[in-house]
């Protein structure tokens, strides 16, 4: 392929294979070549420019001591060593970094996953992010990643494989958006800053992940020829064709987030993005995420994600995880496009031994500036036997797994994880008074998901019996005890000497007659438990609960005329029932971990008010959600599976606001036992000349600090007008002036607080808007850009539900 085309070209194709831009071949000397930006690919989609080269890590923004700790180890390693350094190997943990013992380095354990040490005995299993995401509660962001990060430093892993912002939630079929938080950029960015700050705050690396465009599961890894070699394949993964603005202004912000609070590493993800693997992309990784946002740590692969060596290298991909070839890159055996290829690439001449040298410079930095140098645990001897990804059988090199193994790391934990599921859980529907329940007498709970599981505490599968506690794949957790909804009630109505009958068969329940099942009468009220699965390497079939749920609510409600119904779900979902008149009341409690039946008679008890807000919105119906994922391809071309995002900046309730679509319940919806109410919002300049674009300044983690400057302080009082104590959520929705380009969606999230308020009490909350919230990405002048004209602020209790409004007019003294 001719070097001419990439220096000349950027021609527009439809799309073009990796090869054409991120796979140069590489001449004498040209290494050094700076590619010129050309502006009008950036109006269309669907190809990547080449950056090149990769900007070298300067450590600026806090970590140059630590860098210069990373330079010094670099400068005593041996060309075999550096290989070394920058391949994973089969070992104890998912993934692993192999010890220098004469440098003293111990190597590096990485370790799943986003809600629990995966691969591990005697850990918790905590809420899921799409949990975190739905308590809009700062503090328990950051004590949730805290606590997390507390048990993979005392496994010895000095990598958490989290958190996720990647899939942002596109579609809301993807099957792992649970894993993140929510689709809107803003609250995701939060919760992703948040997580960071609470997972290294704990000395524990966190990983920022799937960089970018990973909004579907379907062939997001290419089809390998069956017949072929480990690296023939027949077709390429699925290409995210993404605009310049979209990419910006959602899926790139909450990476923004991460970077900005110092993330030691972003991983790669398995598709390509805009015609080339995401691993290679020399736009994403170079241009985007090290220069723009200023990122000074390390992007590492996804496993297998790695789909060549030297473009890759110039790509910007810093470690190859786990290290072999294959799918999933677990052979090691068979070689790896790093390991000895780096040996011969740097002795041939191809690649510069300073670029080798950045990578394991990123790599050191963030361990020397989280201090694991000294006092790290060792790896838990227990990783390795229950690590299936590379059992013992397939080491290649020599592991000391020399610590005291299945080290009990629970701590209290427990009891966050009660107080997360509480706070993630949102209330929907409450009607007659449902809710909180009244010391009952007589409960009857319906459905298989209240009871225990009987298939093992490990859910990597869609068991019929028991309570969903999380998703599968490698976001899921192993449970060491659970506490179920059944359970759970059947204590607390013993209080109440109250009498609970359960029935769990769903099958059963759809074919009987309710009445025929229960004693003495009618009972106080019948609790349902619904569930929904997801996980990693699908997308999901339909946004229904699983196993007929709704016809088990429909039998149940037929004969009960207080149903309650409570749904352990990865998130949406359509809810046909929710007009029923005897559904009295609706709880989403999503994934909520370990603690879920404490958590869920917390808030049905009333011992806690719920105060979860949706972080998505949920449609009339699953036709009414745009962006579906790609589910086939009738043709065998090799590079045939493209997603175009050509609904671009409209997901989620930007979408559903700009079409005018009715919703069941809007994104930012949840109830509370009490009422609230907003009123005086303000807003004040904080910088009495604000210009249309960021003022230059040294790009720092996060990119130029002046978009993060305070350009306004909206400030908006809160009263607790109810007759319990509660928490509020308000919310803060910036609608652009109409000299925005077309497109921009009629209002975003640019704010949230938690707060916290007894009855009658009033608190009056300070949003600080930054530059970036009032800008949109420029594509021609390739910068955030504050528009002229006349923004609109407007403060309530969820996207459609606001009752405060101001106008702010930013450049007027322009
Ligand atoms: C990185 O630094 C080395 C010197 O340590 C230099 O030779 C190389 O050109 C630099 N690379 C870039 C992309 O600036
Ligand atoms: C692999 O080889 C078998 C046996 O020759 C053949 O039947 C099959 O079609 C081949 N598969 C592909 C994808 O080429
Ligand atoms: C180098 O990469 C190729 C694939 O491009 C692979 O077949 C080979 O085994 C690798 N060599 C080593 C030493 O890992
Ligand atoms: C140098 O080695 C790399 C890695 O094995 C290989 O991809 C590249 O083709 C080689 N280049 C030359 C000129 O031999
Ligand atoms: C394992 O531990 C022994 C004893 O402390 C040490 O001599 C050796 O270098 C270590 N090997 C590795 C790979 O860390
Ligand atoms: C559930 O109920 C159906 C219908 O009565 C029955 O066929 C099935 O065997 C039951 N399942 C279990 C596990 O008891
Ligand atoms: C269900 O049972 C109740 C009480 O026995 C009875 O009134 C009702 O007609 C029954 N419904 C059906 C569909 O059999
Ligand atoms: C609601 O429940 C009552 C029994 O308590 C029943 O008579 C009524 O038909 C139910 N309503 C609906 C719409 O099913
Ligand atoms: C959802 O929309 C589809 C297609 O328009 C329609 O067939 C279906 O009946 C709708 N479902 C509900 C519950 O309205
Ligand atoms: C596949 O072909 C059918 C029939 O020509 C067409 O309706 C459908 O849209 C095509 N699907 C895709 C994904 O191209
Ligand atoms: C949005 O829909 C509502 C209700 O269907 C209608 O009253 C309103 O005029 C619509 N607004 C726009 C801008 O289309
Ligand atoms: C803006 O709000 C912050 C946080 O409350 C406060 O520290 C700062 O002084 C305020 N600035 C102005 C100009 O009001």
């Amino acid at each position: 392929m001719a070097l001419s085309l990439l220096l000349s070209g950027l021609a527009l194709a439809p799309y073009v294979s990796a090869q054409a831009y991120d796979a140069p071949a590489r001449e004498e000397g040209a290494f050094s070549y700076v590619q010129p930006l050309d502006t009008t690919i950036l109006t269309q989609y669907g190809s990547s420019p080449a950056i090149v080269p990769s900007p070298n890590a300067t450590g600026y923004g806090g970590w140059e001591d630590a860098l210069t700790k990373a330079q010094k180890f670099v400068s005593q390693l041996t060309l075999e060593e550096k290989a070394d350094m920058v391949t994973g190997q089969p070992g104890p943990c998912v993934g692993n970094i192999v010890a220098i013992p004469r440098l003293g380095f111990k190597g590096l354990c990485l370790q799943d996953g986003p809600l629990a040490i995966r691969i591990a005995d005697y850990a918790s299993v905590f809420s899921a992010g799409v949990s975190a995401a739905a308590t809009w509660d700062k503090a328990i962001m950051y004590e949730r990643g805290n606590a997390m990060a507390k048990e993979f430093r005392a496994k010895g892993a000095h990598i958490a494989l989290m958190p996720v912002c990647g899939p942002l939630g596109r579609s809301a079929y993807s099957g792992r958006n649970w894993e993140g938080f929510s689709p809107d950029p803003y609250l995701t960015g939060i919760a992703m800053e948040e997580t960071i700050l609470g997972v290294q705050d704990a000395g524990v690396q966190a990983t920022a992940k799937h960089y970018i465009g990973n909004e579907q599961e379907i062939q997001r890894n290419p089809t390998f020829d069956p017949n072929g070699t480990l690296t023939d394949v027949l077709q390429e993964s699925i290409s995210s064709n993404i605009d310049d603005r979209t990419i910006h202004e959602l899926y790139l912000w909450p990476f923004a987030n991460a970077v900005h609070a110092k993330v030691a590493s972003v991983m790669c993800s398995y598709q390509r993005l805009n015609g080339s693997y995401a691993c290679q992309n020399s736009k994403a990784q170079n241009g985007l995420l090290k220069q723009e946002l200023g990122f000074q740590g390390y992007v590492m692969s996804d496993w297998g994600g790695t789909h060549s060596g030297v473009a890759s290298i110039e790509g910007g991909l810093d470690m190859n995880m786990p290290g072999g070839l294959g799918n999933y890159g677990l052979y090691a055996e068979a070689g790896s496009f790093f390991g000895g290829n780096v040996t011969l690439a740097v002795n041939n001449g191809t690649v510069p031994i300073s670029r080798i040298d950045d990578m394991i410079t990123r790599i050191m930095t963030p361990y020397y500036a989280l201090g694991q140098d000294q006092d790290f645990p060792t790896v838990d001897p227990s990783s390795a036997d229950l690590n299936t990804f590379t059992p013992r059988s397939t080491w290649t090199r020599e592991w000391n797994l020399t610590g005291p193994a299945s080290r009990d790391v629970r701590d209290n934990h427990g009891e966050l994880i009660r107080k997360h599921g509480s706070a993630g859980t949102v209330l929907l529907k409450n009607t007659n008074g449902a809710l909180p329940l009244k010391a009952p007498k007589s409960i009857a709970v319906f459905g298989n998901d209240a009871g225990d599981d009987t298939e093992g505490f490990y859910n990597q599968a869609d068991f019929e019996f028991g309570t969903l506690t999380a998703g599968g794949g490698s976001g899921t957790g192993r449970l060491t005890y659970l506490s179920t909804p059944l359970n759970a009630i059947k204590e607390r109505a013993a209080k109440d000497n109250a009498l609970v009958q359960q029935w769990l068969n769903n099958t059963l329940i759809i074919n009987s007659n309710i009445t025929d099942l229960w004693i003495p009468a009618l009972p106080d009220v019948c609790i349902v438990f619904l569930k929904t699965w997801a996980e990693e390497a699908s997308d999901r079939q339909h946004l229904s609960v699983d196993w007929n749920g709704n016809e088990v609510v429909e039998s149940v409600a037929k004969y009960c005329s207080n149903t309650v119904v409570v749904t352990h779900s990865s998130g949406i979902n359509t809810l046909p029932f929710a007009d029923h008149p005897n559904v009295t009341a609706i709880l989403a409690a999503h994934y909520p971990g370990q603690e879920s039946g404490n958590s869920i008679v917390d808030l049905l008890y009333g011992d806690v008010n719920p105060s979860g807000k949706l972080p998505y919105t949920i449609a009339l119906n699953g036709t009414d959600y745009n962006a579906p994922p790609t589910t086939a391809v009738n043709t065998t071309g090799k590079d045939d599976w493209q997603s175009w995002y050509d609904e671009k900046l409209e997901v989620d309730y930007r979408y559903f606001d700009a079409k005018n679509i009715t919703v069941r319940y809007e994104f930012g919806f949840g109830l509370s036992y009490t009422t609230f109410e907003v009123a005086d919002l303000k807003a004040t300049a904080v910088d009495d000349a604000i210009t249309t674009a960021a003022a230059e300044q040294p790009i720092a983690p996060g990119g130029n600090p002046d978009l993060w400057a305070t350009v306004y302080n909206v400030t908006v009082s809160v009263t607790n007008s109810g007759d319990v104590d509660g928490a509020a959520v308000p919310q803060l929705y910036v609608s652009f002036p109409d000299s925005t380009p077309a497109g921009t969606p009629p209002k975003q999230l640019r704010g949230f607080e938690k707060v916290p308020l007894t009855v009658g009490e009033t608190q009056t909350v300070v949003f600080e808007l930054m530059r970036r919230d009032l800008s949109y990405w420029d594509i021609v002048s390739q910068q955030w850009l504050i528009p002229s004209g006349e923004f609109t602020l407007s403060v309530g209790f969820s996207s459609r539900d606001l009752h405060a409004f101001t106008t702010i007019t930013p450049l007027s003294s322009y």
